[in-house]
């Protein structure tokens, strides 16, 4: 099995799932891997810097959004619910919800235990009296949530505009996932970005201090580095583009010359020219995004957006079982 080294001299083994999605992906054609796997300590870290950056509208704006709607939200959601946030990561939106709701309960869930960990950490000493949960699982599939909070109503929190890094069919399998997961009356707070300019769009996804160029070539260093590839990671150069047929900023990888590698061993091929793709976004307009909500179980029932309409914060409550039409 393969292992890597690391700073600190523990031996950790790489993941085999990330292992076979590389392989799977390099394999097929048109080539592509989970975005998902962007997110080791080095593509997290760059993540973060990414949320800064000036080109980078969504987390400001969403964060702009949430810290005006405190009253309204809390208003509408009522007190006692126990959030539920779906991939928490760093959990940097979270306390604004929190403040704003008097929950009974937080529960984030993620992956990355570590993280997961640490955040918990940080968000619990914030919030002394606040029963926090955390939950290591991806959040992707169907999950049985802890006994603790089986009584109380819930309060699903997706912001950040993660559904977007989904196809559609993909996200309305999550959303009814949610659904399922979350129970009768639950309700759910989810940002999505919205369709704009491609002059706006595009160096959000491709800034001019090549921090997303260096987020999405960490890709190849994590796999040269986790299954002994011997990627010329210096023979690539970050892609994104606007589909505006699918609605959606890709990322690719594409090489820049004629490269021969192996990874774990295989060997591959890539002409120049050829791309690698890595991570989709999407973008809803107000009533495409409203569409997705309801085909995954969901009934909008308020929406906040900020004065130039680049981002919006949903409210929606779960619909009951019930027959069409
Ligand atoms: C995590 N996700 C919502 C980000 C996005 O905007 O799609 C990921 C990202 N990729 C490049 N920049 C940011």
């Amino acid at each position: 099995m393969l292992k890597q080294e690391i700073e600190d001299g523990t031996v950790s083994f790489a993941d085999p799932a990330f292992r076979a999605d590389v392989l799977a992906g390099f394999e097929r054609r048109p080539r592509a891997i989970p975005a998902r796997w962007f997110y080791d300590r080095r593509g997290s870290e760059l993540f973060e810097a990414i949320t800064g950056l000036p080109e980078y509208y969504p987390t400001r704006t969403e964060t702009a959004i949430l810290s005006a709607i405190g009253a309204d939200l809390a208003a509408r959601v009522g007190e006692g619910r126990a959030v539920v946030e779906f991939g928490s990561g760093s959990s940097t939106k979270t306390p604004l919800l929190l403040e704003a709701i008097a929950p009974s309960a937080y529960v984030p869930i993620d992956i990355s235990g570590d993280f997961l960990r640490e955040s918990s950490r940080v968000l619990s000493a914030r919030f002394p009296d606040l029963l926090v949960l955390p939950f290591e699982a991806d959040f992707m599939r169907l999950m049985t949530l802890p006994r603790t909070i089986a009584d109380a109503p819930k309060l699903g929190f997706f912001p950040g505009s993660t559904i977007g890094n989904m196809t559609p069919l993909a996200a309305v399998d999550l959303l009814r996932a949610m659904r399922a997961s979350l129970g009768e009356g639950a309700m759910l707070v989810i940002g999505m970005d919205r369709i704009k300019a491609p002059d706006i769009l595009v160096p959000a996804y491709d800034d001019a201090a090549g921090v997303t160029a260096a987020f999405n070539l960490n890709l190849l260093e994590r796999i040269d580095r986790e299954l002994d590839g011997t990627i010329p990671v210096d023979a690539f150069r970050h892609r994104a583009i606007w589909n505006d047929d699918r609605a959606r900023i890709e990322m690719h990888l594409e090489a820049t010359r004629d490269a021969e590698f192996t990874i774990d061993g295989r060997p591959f091929a890539m002409a120049a020219g050829e791309t690698i793709h890595t991570e989709n976004s999407h973008k809803y307009g107000a009533r495409d995004a409203r569409i997705l909500l309801r085909s995954g179980g969901w009934t909008p029932i308020a929406e906040w957006t900020d004065p130039e309409d680049r981002f919006a914060i949903y409210l929606a409550e779960a619909q009951a079982e019930r027959p069409a039409p």
